[in-house]
């Protein structure tokens, strides 16, 4: 398997997982989360919504005996971005054809997108699963991703590049106060500074 960025020309191959992934869906197949997904053939969609998107942090796709089986996107959240995540956290989606899933290719491509999240300075990614996707969910959790919240019908699930840093354990004068989001350091009384 190939893991490498997408490029516009990965397009129309793209739209043909998404529609893929739309029949099994329809068919019953556990997964999907693709609202708004177009059909086979609907390659502008995907080059508007994922490979030419103007907040790219990273498009990859990943690549079996020279045909393109999934996509993972990041994103850098936007002010007024539809899936009301912070600015400055990372918007990721996976789409991978039904038959090249539990195989890795997820498990691959997140690696790549952590890593590009990490190198654009992003805080946390955030993940929008369908309430009934029970695949999606899993596969995120099993990326270390948390639940952050859970709206009407989804649940957000949240990866921490950065998480806040405690003190250093060999300073005898630092103490985290617990509703703290970050540490505090106090200086006790007739310590020098
Ligand atoms: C969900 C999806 C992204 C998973 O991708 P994948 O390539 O099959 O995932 P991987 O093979 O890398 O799996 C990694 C781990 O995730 C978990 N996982 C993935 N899919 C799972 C499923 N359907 N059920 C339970 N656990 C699952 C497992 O822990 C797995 O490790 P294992 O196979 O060693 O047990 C893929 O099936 C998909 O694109 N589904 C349709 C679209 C979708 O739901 N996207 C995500 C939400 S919007």
């Amino acid at each position: 398997m190939e893991v490498r960025p997408a490029t516009p020309d990965d397009a129309a191959a793209v739209s043909r997982v998404l529609a893929e992934i739309v029949v099994a869906k329809g068919a019953g197949v556990d997964g999907a989360g693709v609202e708004g997904v177009g059909v086979e053939g609907d390659a502008d969609f995907v080059r508007a919504r994922y490979i030419d998107h103007p907040a790219r942090v990273a498009c990859t796709v990943a690549v079996i005996e020279g045909e393109v089986v999934g996509l993972q996107s990041l994103k850098r959240a936007w002010d007024g971005n539809p899936y009301d995540v912070p600015s400055g956290w990372g918007i990721i989606g996976t789409h991978i054809f039904p038959s090249a899933a539990r195989q890795g290719v997820g498990r691959d491509m997140f690696a790549v997108s952590r890593d590009a999240a990490a190198a654009a300075g992003l805080v946390s990614i955030d993940a929008r699963i369908g309430a009934g996707n029970a695949g999606g969910r899993a596969y995120y959790a099993a990326m270390g991703l948390w639940t952050r919240r859970e709206p009407d019908d989804a649940v957000c699930k949240r990866y921490d590049l950065a998480p806040p840093q405690a003190c250093p354990p060999r300073n005898a004068s630092c103490r985290v106060h617990p509703l703290a989001t970050r540490a505090w350091t106090i200086a006790l009384p007739g310590r020098a500074r």
